[in-house]
């Protein structure tokens, strides 16, 4: 892969990159399309398939990560992706089991909250695993997605602490018609959980009807929130948090233009969303 992108990079050629963890959805693919956008007809598109075990926690969904390379390869191919890069774990972490990989990259302000909190190596291992694709992608252009709000914000943190030569664009969240971001987990959903997801995004509408004609503090709507999910018997709110969308601090008081992010169980499968008010 770096091999290739070095002589991309000696004819000039502007690369736009895509990582992922693949069972791509129309979420991916709308950020796909954006690559192109960014890297013109003559430029190139890549995108990474890669279920990153540094970014799951012991406990986590690792193992049963939904995966179909086939289907993704035949989905990257019909959008028009040139590369597809798609690793072995013993290429991106040769000797991890053997006390052969010691190095990661650690962000440490932005990646202490909400999904940090709930999640303690989440973050490092996502903002390892993007560091170590830039540098064997050398995009001039990476595309992240809204859906995953503070990981964008990390990630553009990283790259500005880390001088890395990379221009991050963020699409929005492609949703279902009924407001449920589309993500790779809602496949662990049965039916009736499928039914009861809708409660995320329900939540952040309800938050933004009660804001819209005068601010609330956030304990408030928080506990509003709680309510809101508890009435649904299959899920279990993880956290909700307001805040400030381009710093990710806390705000006491949430007025419209505030973001909210929201981590909610359904039965066992853990979705998030979020949007600004
Ligand atoms: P993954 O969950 O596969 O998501 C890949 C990219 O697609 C991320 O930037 C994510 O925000 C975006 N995305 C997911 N669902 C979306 C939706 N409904 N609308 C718009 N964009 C959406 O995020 C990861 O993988 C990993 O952490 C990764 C960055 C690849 C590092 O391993």
């Amino acid at each position: 892969m770096q091999k290739l992108a070095l002589s991309w990079q000696r004819k000039g050629l502007r690369v736009a990159f895509v990582p992922t963890m693949g069972y791509l959805h129309e979420g991916h693919l709308s950020l796909v399309r954006l690559a192109r956008r960014h890297a013109g007809p003559k430029g190139r598109v890549i995108v990474s398939i890669y279920v990153n075990p540094t970014q799951f926690g012991p406990g986590e969904d690792l193992e049963r990560y939904p995966r179909d390379l086939n289907r993704d390869l035949h989905l990257c191919r019909t959008a028009g992706v040139d590369v597809v890069f798609a690793p072995t774990d013993n290429a991106m972490y040769p000797g991890f089991h053997h006390g052969q990989y010691s190095t990661f990259v650690v962000e440490e302000q932005l990646s202490r909250t909400m999904e940090g909190a709930a999640r303690p190596v989440h973050f490092r291992g996502v903002t390892t695993i993007v560091a170590k694709l830039f540098h064997l992608v050398l995009p001039q252009i990476a595309v992240f997605g809204a859906k995953d709000w503070q990981q964008a914000a990390i990630i553009r943190r990283m790259v500005a602490d880390l001088n890395f030569p990379v221009r991050i664009i963020v699409g929005p969240t492609v949703r279902e018609p009924d407001g449920l971001a589309l993500s790779s987990r809602n496949s662990y959903l049965t039916p009736e959980e499928r039914r009861q997801a809708t409660v995320l995004y329900q939540a952040i509408l309800m938050a933004r009807q009660q804001v819209h004609h005068a601010p609330k503090p956030a304990d408030q709507l928080k506990q509003l929130v709680a309510q809101f999910v508890a009435a649904r018997p299959l899920a279990r709110l993880d956290y909700v948090e307001f805040f400030n969308s381009d710093s990710l601090q806390p705000v006491p008081i949430v007025q419209p233009g505030s973001h909210m992010a929201l981590a909610v169980f359904i039965g066992k499968t853990r979705l998030i969303d979020n949007d600004q008010l």
